[in-house]
């Protein structure tokens, strides 16, 4: 039986919170979602009944922790249908899967190398490649976009070559909400030899998504913006390429034998995995997926394609306020700039009304440099969100304003 949106509503315990005497409105979940009680319970459950390290011992709790943690991975295996459950790495949040893979790259990247990103990026996929290219002297290159927030294809032809070692890419720009077309940016990268790394972080709350159809090498995604625990992350990487790297950290776990003369690594996904990982935060994640598909990516698509037209029509009336980010593909993530008002005032005030939003340059800052402006005001919804908390947004923009202007 499909759930109504209030049942919905009651799985989150933080949303019938108030803030500041209010009812909470929370509109920020681009930065972070709320987490079903499910996903809470089974944390409790792991640390009173399963806690113990994984992969270490004969022991009954080792076992039982273990079989938690690898069906994890299992589920998030098919959840982004992957080939191998082995081509699933824990990390700690995007930023970790990145920093992995351009880590991993530094013995293979040549000066007369360049890598691709594109001109709406998160800090996260800029730093890692800047840094990869300070350090090996390849050639750093950007996908400009237009004003409406579209990716300028053309553009994008013209600098790839055979000189391209990879094209890293956000799937949906956490700014401005723009859905980029990945599956021509990846064909394209295809017939000019280079990698592919995508940025699902923003994209895999909100649909479907298939790495084996899209055919990406590496696809990186944060836990806690899919109502899971923070900490945690994955990284797809394609057996082959994830065969053919350096591991990333060395210590525990990620070695087959290890003499004072030679170590050797262990099989993926362990040769990626050193240390004791976030046990909890992984078993977490995979309950928090089976949530995500039991209440079904159909149901989230209509609501939120609902929220989406209904709050940027309503936010559109007020006086003044221009969206940034208006590309015809875009997922529910409205940002917008007032003029003469500062976003962070603006942030500030509504929060008294209940309402969290974010406000700043959302980690993009050459985004707002491109659009000249210091930040914006975003609102992003999730499943969870209703048409009256967008009236409750409106209601609390407009006296926001007034005392403003
Ligand atoms: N990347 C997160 C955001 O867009 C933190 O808010």
């Amino acid at each position: 039986m499909t759930k109504t949106i209030n049942q919905i509503r009651a799985d989150f315990p933080i949303l019938s919170r108030e803030v500041n005497g209010k009812p909470l409105v929370y509109l920020d979940n681009g930065a972070t979602t709320q987490k079903p009680q499910l996903v809470i319970d089974s944390i409790s459950k792991y640390y009173e009944n399963e806690n113990s390290n994984i992969h270490r011992g004969v022991h009954t709790l080792s076992q039982e922790a273990t079989d938690a943690y690898e069906q994890a991975r299992v589920k998030i295996q098919q959840f982004l249908n992957a080939k191998h459950s082995h081509e699933i790495i824990f990390t700690s949040g995007t930023t970790g899967g990145i920093n992995m893979i351009s880590s991993s790259l530094r013995t293979s990247v040549k000066p007369s190398d360049e890598i691709i990103i594109t001109a709406m990026e998160h800090h996260s996929n800029i730093v890692p490649w800047q840094m990869l290219c300070e350090e090996t002297r390849a050639k750093l290159k950007v996908i400009p976009i237009n004003q409406e927030g579209e990716l300028l294809m053309d553009e994008y032809k013209k600098m790839i070559s055979s000189n391209t070692k990879l094209v890293a890419f956000t799937h949906t720009s956490n700014s401005l909400g723009t859905i980029n077309p990945t599956d021509e940016i990846i064909k394209i990268a295809r017939k000019n030899g280079a990698l592919v790394l995508v940025d699902g972080a923003q994209a895999v709350t909100h649909g479907k998504l298939d790495v084996q159809s899209m055919d990406c090498d590496f696809f990186v995604f944060s836990g806690h913006k899919l109502f899971g625990p923070t900490g945690t992350g994955i990284l797809f990487g394609k057996e082959e390429i994830l065969n053919s790297l350096p591991p990333y950290q060395g210590g525990g776990d990620m070695i087959k034998t290890v003499t004072f003369e030679k170590t050797t690594y262990n099989e993926l996904p362990h040769k990626f995995e050193a240390g004791t990982p976030n046990i909890a935060g992984g078993i977490g994640l995979g309950v928090a997926i089976d949530y995500v598909q039991s209440v079904g990516f159909e149901f989230i698509e209509k609501q939120e394609k609902e929220l989406l037209d209904y709050a940027t029509q309503e936010l559109l009336k007020i006086e003044d306020l221009r969206i940034i980010g208006e590309a015809k593909h875009k997922t529910c993530v409205i940002s917008f700039v007032v003029d003469g008002i500062h976003p962070f005032d603006l942030g500030t005030i509504v929060d008294k009304m209940g309402v969290a939003v974010r406000t700043g340059h959302h980690c993009t800052q050459p985004l707002m440099d491109f659009f000249e402006i210091p930040g914006t005001t975003r609102a992003s919804f999730s499943f969870y969100n209703t048409i009256e908390e967008i009236d409750v947004l409106v209601k609390a923009l407009d006296r926001a304003l007034g005392m403003l202007r």
